[in-house]
């Protein structure tokens, strides 16, 4: 057996690479329950991918037979009903694991220098994540399916000059039809998923390679103090496994010590998984809206057009602002000043640990913001719900220019010469 695998790995390195990247891994000792999110999102990626695999086989995508093919599924296909419902369930518990690990980075600075590039391939993969949630949206031809397809495609005629062509474009025919959902289909199925899994594996390549942060927003790395200014440059988180490094103390192998958290974690998020799974898989029609249990039907707008709730926020900004245009502007503007995180923040100090009490507060406060702007976006409109969105619109730029003025000279607390726990 041990020669068999000595033969595999001299001509492909598996056991080198999963030392490297998973057995072996260095992690900061101290990760907390925040860390736990990445992995959880691994594992909720592969669910869609695999029960989406198996919603495919019994699918039909065409307008005519789309709406009856899903209740086929849900009725007539052996556990049909579980794969649909893991699959819904299972897009909203991945924008509920990636909220939660987007915020991980936001409190701890996890991405400041040097990990520009990770939060920028994770905001891809978050635009990506929306792009493919929105087109799934659609497959079941449902009420919502249609006209959340035509309030979102609508957007981009809002667009001076190009934008009526560009719907066209979008749509493949002068409305949204069945060659949409065609398009959407395959966009959804095969051509986003691989742009995700592609967008995952840079995330994690780009993670190991400058290592992880942790809590207290220090770097693990301890190169000896033998080592030229140069070398110091030059240090690969590989190196780790020269021992030519001491950073023994600050690390501890990915397995057992991360696995074992992170199964923990695992069997937690399960246990909520399977309740909504099995007793609430419409969660009060925020995971399934109602009107999406109706065929679709053009010449009959439903009372109210909301799209799924990890959307509604900025939606809420969109509506916020009267100007259609604008409020386009306004919601990429929203997701593009996520993505400018790593410049808007010039702090020196990562982890909201050390940062001044006003960080802290900042942070709070955007993540009270959010969840009210997603309240706002998600319900019926009402007079006093405008001047809301407006105020809490306001409020979620606030955040970052704030945090542009404020960063530059922040009045911090003592940072640790190395992790604390
Ligand atoms: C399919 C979605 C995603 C998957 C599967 C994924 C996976 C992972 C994994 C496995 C880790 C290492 C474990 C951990 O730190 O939790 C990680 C770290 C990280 N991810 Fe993601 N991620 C995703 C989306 C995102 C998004 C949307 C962002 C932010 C825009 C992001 C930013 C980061 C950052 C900054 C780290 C390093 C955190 C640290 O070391 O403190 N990720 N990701």
């Amino acid at each position: 057996m041990n020669a068999f695998l000595d033969w595999i790995e001299k001509r492909i390195p598996m056991m080198r690479v999963a030392n490297m990247h998973a057995i072996q891994y260095p992690a900061p000792k101290n990760m907390n329950f925040w860390y736990v999110f990445g992995f959880l999102a691994t594992i909720v990626l592969v669910n869609q991918i695999v029960t989406g695999i198996w919603l495919t086989m019994s699918y039909t995508p065409s307008a005519e037979q789309a709406f009856a093919s899903v209740e086929y599924i849900m009725r007539d296909v052996e556990y049909g009903w579980l794969l649909r419902y893991m699959h819904s369930t299972g897009a909203s518990a991945f924008f509920i694991v990636v909220y939660m690990h987007m915020f991980r980075g936001m409190i701890y600075g996890s991405y400041q220098k040097p990990r520009e590039l990770l939060w920028l391939f994770g905001m891809f993969i978050y635009l990506a994540l929306m792009a493919e949630a929105f087109m799934g949206y659609v497959l079941p031809w449902g009420q919502m399916s249609y006209w959340g397809a035509q309030v979102i495609v609508s957007l981009f005629g809002a667009i001076p000059v190009i934008g009526e062509d560009l719907v066209v474009w979008i749509q493949g025919d002068y409305v949204i039809s069945g060659a949409t959902l065609n398009r959407f289909f395959a966009l959804h199925v095969i051509a986003l998923p691989l742009v995700i899994v592609i967008l995952v594996f840079l995330h994690i390549v780009a993670l190991h390679e400058v290592g992880s942060n942790n809590p207290d927003g220090v770097e693990v790395k301890r190169p000896k103090g033998s080592l030229s200014e140069e070398e110091k440059t030059k240090f690969k988180m590989h190196e780790y496994y020269t021992n030519k490094y001491d950073i023994v103390d600050d690390v501890v192998p990915f397995f057992p010590h991360i696995v074992l958290k992170d199964l923990v974690a695992f069997t937690i998020f399960l246990f909520g998984f399977c309740y909504v799974l099995f007793f609430a898989p419409e969660m009060g029609g925020k995971f399934l809206e109602h009107p999406n249990f109706e065929i679709a039907n053009p010449l009959k707008t439903p009372e109210h057009i909301f799209p799924v709730w990890y959307f509604t926020p900025f939606y809420a900004i969109l509506k916020a602002v009267p100007e259609k245009l604008f409020g386009v502007i306004a919601m990429f503007a929203a997701i593009i000043a996520l993505a400018l995180l790593p410049w808007i923040d010039r702090g020196k100090v990562r982890s909201w640990r050390y940062r001044a009490g006003i960080h802290k507060w900042n942070l709070i406060v955007f993540a009270i913001v959010f969840i009210f702007l997603g309240y706002l976006g998600g319900t019926p409109q009402e007079n006093w719900k405008i001047v809301a969105s407006q105020i809490a619109t306001l409020m979620y730029f606030g955040f970052f220019g704030l945090l542009w003025m404020y960063s530059k000279n922040e009045n911090t607390k003592p940072v640790p010469e190395r992790i604390t726990k």
